[in-house]
Order: structure tokens, then sequence, then C-alpha cells
């Protein structure tokens, strides 16, 4: 190691001439993210310098070659997951590269995860450079936390011992995949402050035992190239394309499953002659509540998907009761009152809705044990369906219908404070209030669709006669 003496005076001049630079090239990186993105690329660069300065003796800059083209070609199809993190197969070729007994390491890996993992989408600006910057910076640290890892744990390891071997490689992996997609989770909750937990539930825990076999994966493709040839470790992509395509079904799946989800519940908010986006904004408000209680992010996911889809049963009731203008006799009432249960009996064919019955069904429960269908008293309820009910009446007292303005953010909140701990779950209650103090009335105001227009079918009838165009089209 060597340093280079620079006098005091002359250092503090030119960091004051290149700080203003600095800063104004640094000034797009969001407010939130900036305290892990300093950091981060700081550290990513130092660690490169020291790494590269001097480089290895023994420097085979084919075999670095070789890893950089195979990693790149893994890099060039990413999937982008649901929380907005981007899986790529990568994680295999870059770790082959950490286990190559070939290459001069830290060196060589650190370089193959810097070069090695660009995206095409980094070149269509896509992420911003600060997140092409942070990404490499984040395979670097990860590449270099692997390699530690197995550097402190090569003398422990027995030359020939399978079991040494296996936990070096568990361990080495394990270390690089913590850094990599802790980063990386952090970071998109940061920039998009969504809930850690939500990101990590929508996007890796899906597929994180696709993930975590590209860490033997990378050991194998490693071995193969020493032992076999290079050309050998190639066939490895194989499997790898197999495992991208896991992930990409996985996204196109859900996207599908909640595409449906939200066609359906359209066509109840149109049947019930809400405005367009009702359910849509109770399933909001509900997923809010549920977070302000804390509840674990999977059942909050149900809880939303229950909100939009709490009056599916009304699909069973007649549409001379569900859009009766007048007060409901109590025979239609009872009818009416069927809603939820019908509700229940749609979803529960579907292994994918099932986990919502319950919820679905004991939405117009009250927490003295006053409502239906069941009759359900307090913590009896499912929590889900407790935080269903405030959040549709707090919808529906906040949005204007067809027939009158709403009443208002304030007035909701009177009505749910007066009938809390009679209708409403006190708890409940308070989360939204809270929630709504920190966040404001606005943040759940209805999002961009469409209005529907409901016309009546004797209405539209009357428009067919007066409009010979229509009607003639609808003639042929
Ligand atoms: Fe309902």
């Amino acid at each position: 190691m060597f340093f280079v003496c620079i006098p005091f005076d002359a250092a503090c001049q030119s960091a004051s001439h290149i700080l203003p630079h600095v800063t104004s090239w640094l000034a797009p990186v969001p407010a939130s993210l900036r305290l892990l993105f300093f950091p981060v690329v700081a550290l990513a660069g130092v660690i490169l310098v020291r790494v590269s300065a001097p480089p290895p003796d023994e420097l085979d800059l084919g075999r670095v070659f070789f890893w950089i083209v195979v990693t790149l070609v893994a890099a060039a199809l990413p999937v982008r997951l649901p929380g907005g993190v981007h899986a790529t197969i990568t994680t295999a070729p870059v770790l082959a590269a950490l286990f190559d007994p070939g290459l001069p390491n830290p060196f060589g890996v650190c370089w193959v995860a810097l070069i090695g993992t660009f995206e095409p989408r980094d070149l269509r600006g896509d992420p911003k450079w600060y997140g092409t910057l942070f990404n490499r910076a984040d395979w670097v640290l990860s590449a270099f936390a692997g390699w530690a890892v197995l550097a402190m744990t090569q003398s422990a390891v027995k030359h020939g011992d399978p079991l040494g071997v296996l936990a070096q490689i568990v361990a080495a992996g394990g270390a690089f995949a913590v850094v990599n997609n802790g980063l990386s989770i952090l970071a998109n909750s940061l920039n998009t402050g969504t809930p850690l937990s939500r990101v990590w539930a929508l996007s890796v825990s899906n597929i994180a035992i696709g993930l975590v076999s590209q860490v033997p994966l990378g050991w194998l493709m490693s071995e193969v190239a020493d032992k076999v040839g290079q050309w050998a470790a190639v066939l490895f992509m194989v499997p790898l394309l197999l495992a991208r395509y896991s992930f990409s079904r996985y996204t196109e799946t859900r996207d599908l499953f909640y595409g449906t989800v939200q066609a359906l519940s359209q066509a109840i908010d149109a049947k019930d002659g809400f405005t367009r986006g009702h359910a849509d904004r109770v399933s909001r408000i509900a997923g809010a509540i549920a977070r302000e209680l804390g509840i674990a992010e999977r059942e909050i996911e149900q809880i939303e998907l229950a909100g939009l889809l709490h009056d599916i049963g009304k699909i069973g009731i007649e549409d001379r009761i569900l859009m009766k203008p007048a007060r409901l006799d109590p025979d239609e009432q009872e009818l009416m009152r069927r809603h939820p249960i019908y509700g229940a009996s749609i979803l529960e064919p579907s292994a994918a809705l099932r986990p919502l019955v319950p919820i679905v069904l004991a939405h117009h429960e009250n927490f003295d044990g006053s409502g239906y269908p069941q009759g359900l008293k307090g913590e009896d309820i499912p929590i889900g369906s407790r935080i269903l009910i405030v959040a549709d009446t707090y919808e529906a007292m906040t949005s204007d219908r067809i027939y009158r303005k709403a009443p208002g953010h304030d007035r909701a909140m009177e009505q749910l404070n007066r009938y809390k701990g009679t209708q409403f779950d006190p708890v409940c209650v308070r989360a939204l209030q809270t929630c709504i103090q920190r966040r404001g009335p606005d943040s759940f105001e209805a999002n961009d669709l469409p209005p529907i227009n409901y016309e009546t079918l004797a209405e539209l009838r009357r428009r067919l006669a007066r409009e010979p165009l229509v009607r003639d089209a609808h003639a042929s």
C-alpha cells in the first residue's frame, strides 16, 4: 500500500472547488433515498479502488471477461416483480465468479458484479442514473460480502470435506443474498414510501426459492468451468432460463388474478349503484387501517382483496331490491341481508379466494353482536371484517353518490366515533383516525377510473329510440 501526500491547504482548496459540482450532480437523488444512497455508493467505490489498486499479479483477463459476458446475458432478462424489485438470474454467474478458483478475487468478482449486471433498461434510463449507480454499488457490495465470508471461512474448511464446503457455500451465498436483496428492498421501500414488509411480501418472498436455488447453481457453474471447461458452464444457462421463466410466470399469474378481481369488483360497484371505485377505496382504506394496526403483510393483502370483493354476494340479489329507491320492507331487508352468505358461497370454490370467505361472510357483523348473518360479537368477528365495516362506512360517507353529495370526512368520523363499541371496533376506528391525522383526509381520494354511466334500462331504451343510428346498429 502507498500513500500520495497532498498538502493540506491544496486539498481543502480542491475540495471547495469540487464540492458544489458534486452537490448539484447529486441533487436529483430523492431525499428519502439519500441516507442510504451516499454511504452505499461511497463504500462500493472505496472497495472497488481498494481491490483494483494495485491489480492482482496473475490476472487472467480472459476469465474475467468470460464471466462478465455470461452475467451480461443473464442480466438481459430481468423480470419486474409486483413490489417494484427486479428479479434477475445474474446471481448464479456472479456467484460462479466468486467461487471460481481461477479468478483473482475479490478483484474478479467485484468487476464481474459491477459490469456484468448492467441491464438493457439501464441504457434506456430506467431506472434513472442514480438507480443504476445504486444497483451497481449494491452488486459490488454483495459480491464483496460473499468473498469476505468465503475468505474468513477458508481456513476452517478442510480440503475435500463435503460438509465444510457445503457450509461455506451456504454462508457465502447467504451473505451475498442478504446484502443484495436487503439493499434492494430497502431502497425500494424508501424510494416509494412503501413499508419494508410490503415490498418483501410482494416481491422476494414469493420467488425466494428460485433466488436461493441460484446459490448452488453458481457453485456448480464455477466447478464445471474449472474442471471441464468454460464452455460447459454456459450449459447452465438452461436451468437459469427456467428459473427466469418461473419468475415471469409468477408475475403474470398475479397480474391476471388482480386484474380479474378488479374487473369483478367494478362490476359489483356498477350493479350496486355506487360510483366507480367504491370497492377500490374501501380496499385501500381497509389496507391502511390494517397496516396501522401492525397486521402482517400477508393478512393485509387478504383484507384488501376482501375489500374489493366484500359485496360480491349482491350479484345474487334481485335488481328490484338492490336498486329500490325507497326504503326496503322487512322481507326485502331479509333478502338483502343474505348477501354476505351469497358472497361467501361465490368465493368458496376458488382456492385463491377461499381465505377471504370468513372476512366477507362477517363484513356486516356489529361489534356488540347486533349484526348479521351470524350475530358474532367482539373479537369473534374476524379482524378483517371489523376493519372492513369501518372502511366501508367511512368510504360511503366521504364519496358522492348519483343521488346525493358526500356528508364528508367530519360527519363520517363523528358517526364512527358515536357507534364505536356498538357497531364498530373502537380499535379500528382509532386506527383510521390516526392514519387520517397523519396522511390527511384526501389520502383515499378516488382513483382516476372514469365514472360509470348509470343509465337505467328504461332510459337506455328511450335514448335508443331517439337515436336512429344507435338503434340501427343494435337492430343489425
Ligand atoms: Fe355489504
